[in-house]
């Protein structure tokens, strides 16, 4: 049988202006279901405008974005993002520091940063489900402050995780991580990907591209430099044009990573 392949985002020519300037412009593309997308360039690029525009944070100045169909103007935002979750550290830093890992799950059927609401049996139990998947469970009594990165991180993952989203966008997730840490966290990200959950993933590293992600944006300047299959995309000469910078890509087994000094 030839299931037919459901587009989850569609980009459509978005540019967002900010004091007269051009941040992004005339951005397109679309993202269907199965598919895992990096998103690679330098500082001050437009990534994280583009992720909070992709994922309802804010409005584009000009163009559309649809989500399952939805044009994001006009829709209630409150149920499309139930499909879609973004973690950032800009949204690491609004939760509320002192509340502990299960309430700040929990917050999450409220989008809010604290729990206010009763919390009813069924969201009891998925916050319980979502601390378990991500192995977690010795941290749910914990007090948000005085978790590791990493621990928050996740905790994070785990409160965009309440309503079953289908795609997870992710604003440089390894930051700050040791390599331990990291290679936990995605190990935990690929396990996502296997239970069916798609990404978009920012990154400055290539070393953090899973090989589950099969295609890739090279931003520059606000703008598409390079976008598509990773294996065509993902070439040294590409990343030299795109960072700007001379250095050597390798690649071994599903794994990318660079060598700057040759
Ligand atoms: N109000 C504003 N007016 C003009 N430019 C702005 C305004 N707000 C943000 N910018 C600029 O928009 C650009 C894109 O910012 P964005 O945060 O999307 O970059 P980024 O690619 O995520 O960078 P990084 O890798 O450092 O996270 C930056 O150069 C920033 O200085
Ligand atoms: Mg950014």
């Amino acid at each position: 049988m030839n299931k037919k392949v459901k587009k989850i985002l569609n980009v459509k020519n978005i540019s967002i202006i900010r004091d007269n300037n051009y941040i992004i412009k005339n951005i397109s593309f679309s993202i269907n279901e199965y598919e895992n997308w990096a998103i690679i360039g330098k500082n001050g690029c437009g990534k994280s405008f583009l992720l909070k525009s992709i994922s309802t944070m804010i409005y584009p100045s000009k163009g559309e974005v649809e989500i399952y169909g939805n044009n994001i103007v006009g829709t209630n935002l409150w149920d499309l993002r139930k499909k879609i979750a973004i973690v950032s550290d800009e949204l690491q830093k609004q939760y509320d520091e002192y509340a502990t890992v299960k309430n700040i799950i929990l917050s999450g059927f409220f989008s809010s940063i604290g729990v206010w609401q009763k919390v009813n049996k069924i969201q009891n139990r998925r916050a319980n489900e979502i601390l378990e998947q991500l192995n977690i469970q010795n941290l749910s009594h914990r007090i948000y402050k005085t978790l590791s990165s990493g621990e928050q991180k996740k905790t994070l993952i785990g409160r965009a995780l309440v309503f079953r989203p289908k795609l997870i966008i992710l604003d440089e997730p390894c930051n700050g991580l040791d390599v331990a840490s990291k290679i936990d966290f995605l190990n935990t990200l690929r396990k996502l990907v296997s239970n069916g959950i798609n990404l978009i993933f920012v990154t400055h590293n290539v070393e953090e591209i899973i090989p589950e992600i099969n295609n890739v944006i090279l931003m520059k300047k606000g703008k598409i430099h390079k976008i598509g299959d990773k294996k065509d995309i993902l070439t040294e000469n590409n990343l030299k044009h795109t960072l700007g910078i001379d250095l050597k890509l390798n690649y071994d087994n599903g794994f990318y990573w660079i060598q700057l000094y040759k």
